[in-house]
């Protein structure tokens, strides 16, 4: 990974006034103004140039009407999955969406029927609860366990709950938000075992599968099986990776071509049938031209973690934070501090006046923790942290 100083992620640019759900919500997502907001997962970064410039040029032509597919976007995708991910994908395996939250909803009415179980791997990022509930579907819980400063799989738990022939679907978020682990082949051979033996479709939530750290590595959970695991769909996006989540465009690879039709025949139901004109160009530009730009920012958002566990570790001891191995967000467990969710949502936000993401959001097993989105200038994040040391000063 190189280091170069080519693009700036240093360089501060204020986000108030355009709208932004991160920092121009302050009032209504935390009844406070002024907190630093570290919370939902977009970045405070420029998008690389070539993407700017792509959106730029074809927002000159005053008419966005309604548009068609240029066949380039299959190309990016197909193209970028191989070089990133060392994966061969065919064109007719995809179909374009517009977010991976609905895609997994369709997803899910698609492959399994109501009332059926869908397992899911708290804590976990909470639309997962939500999409198998608003679709009536039942909430089966295979909670991580934290040992030895990660998080892992509870094998045995979860081949209990695959075994069960009332769950359907495994909904499986890797790389995992918020506690950072990239899954390893070992562990994700084992899940697709068990997967394989109890036949168990798996929804494989990619969406942070370029970001990820030195020393790890992501497997396409589906690329695992010769030639392909049937029983996958994964679920990719440009949006993360390169700060274009406001375009609203994403994709779903379904090599099963059952399963395919399945979830194409709910787009139709839904008359789900364009994609963002600039989600689209943008996503293009992103991944013809902006893998330079992606290398710089895994390099500054892994300085980023360094910096928050550095900081955590030798400044406020007694809170725990889980280093991420991808994802540019990382779990924090201030239970030494407050067992009371309240009262760390209080601290968080009135004290310490930062604006993090609660942990009891992503399950009964996030109560007392929260979760901070390290994607910002370097000085924003330790403006944060100090905050919080400060605050935590106050009530020793
Ligand atoms: C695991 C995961 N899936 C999906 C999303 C959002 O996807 P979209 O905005 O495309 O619906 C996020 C955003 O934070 C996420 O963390």
């Amino acid at each position: 990974m190189t280091g170069n100083k080519l693009f700036d992620f240093d360089k501060s640019i204020t986000r108030q006034g355009t709208g932004s759900r991160k920092w121009d919500a302050l009032q209504d997502v935390f009844g406070n103004e002024e907190v630093l907001p570290l919370w939902i997962a977009d970045m405070d970064f420029a998008v690389p140039d070539a993407v700017a410039a792509r959106v730029a040029e074809r927002a000159e032509h005053p008419i966005y009407a309604y548009n068609i597919q240029e066949d380039t976007i299959y190309q990016s995708l197909i193209n970028w999955v191989k070089r990133r991910h060392g994966w061969d994908i065919e064109k007719e395996w995809i179909l374009l969406a517009p977010g991976v939250v609905p895609s997994i909803s369709l997803s899910i009415l698609a492959l399994s029927e109501p009332g059926d179980g869908v397992i899911v791997q708290p804590p976990v990022y909470p639309p997962f609860f939500a999409c198998i509930k608003d679709n009536e579907r039942k909430i089966v819980e295979n909670p991580l366990i934290s040992k030895d400063g990660r998080y892992e799989i509870d094998f045995t738990d979860l081949e209990e709950k695959l075994a069960d022939p009332a769950n359907k679907l495994l909904l499986f978020c890797s790389p995992h938000n918020p506690v950072g682990r990239v899954w390893t082949k070992e562990e994700l051979t084992k899940v697709y075992e068990l997967c394989q033996k109890y036949n168990v479709d798996v929804l494989s939530d990619e969406i942070h599968s370029d970001l990820i750290y030195s020393g790890h590595k992501h497997t396409v959970f589906a690329s695992l099986g010769k030639p392909v695991i049937k029983q996958s769909i994964t679920f990719m996006a440009a949006s993360k990776t390169f700060n274009i989540a406001g375009l609203n465009f994403s994709f779903i690879i379904a090599p099963c071509k059952r399963r395919r039709g399945a979830i194409k025949a709910w787009f139709t139901r839904l008359h789900i049938n364009r994609n963002n004109l600039f989600g689209v160009l943008a996503t293009e530009a992103a991944y013809n031209e902006g893998e330079a730009w992606l290398e710089s920012l895994l390099y500054y958002l892994e300085q980023n973690a360094d910096t928050l566990v550095d900081f955590v570790q030798t400044r406020l001891p007694k809170v725990k934070v889980y280093k991420p191995e991808g994802t540019y967000l990382a779990w924090l467990d201030f239970r030494a501090y407050f067992t009371d969710t309240a009262e760390l949502e209080t601290f968080l936000i009135h004290k310490a006046k930062v604006g993090l993401n609660a942990g009891k959001t992503f399950g009964a097993q996030g109560a007392g923790f929260a979760r901070i989105n390290l994607a910002t200038q370097r000085s924003v994040l330790l403006e944060a942290l100090a905050r919080i040391e400060k605050a935590i000063q106050a009530i020793q």
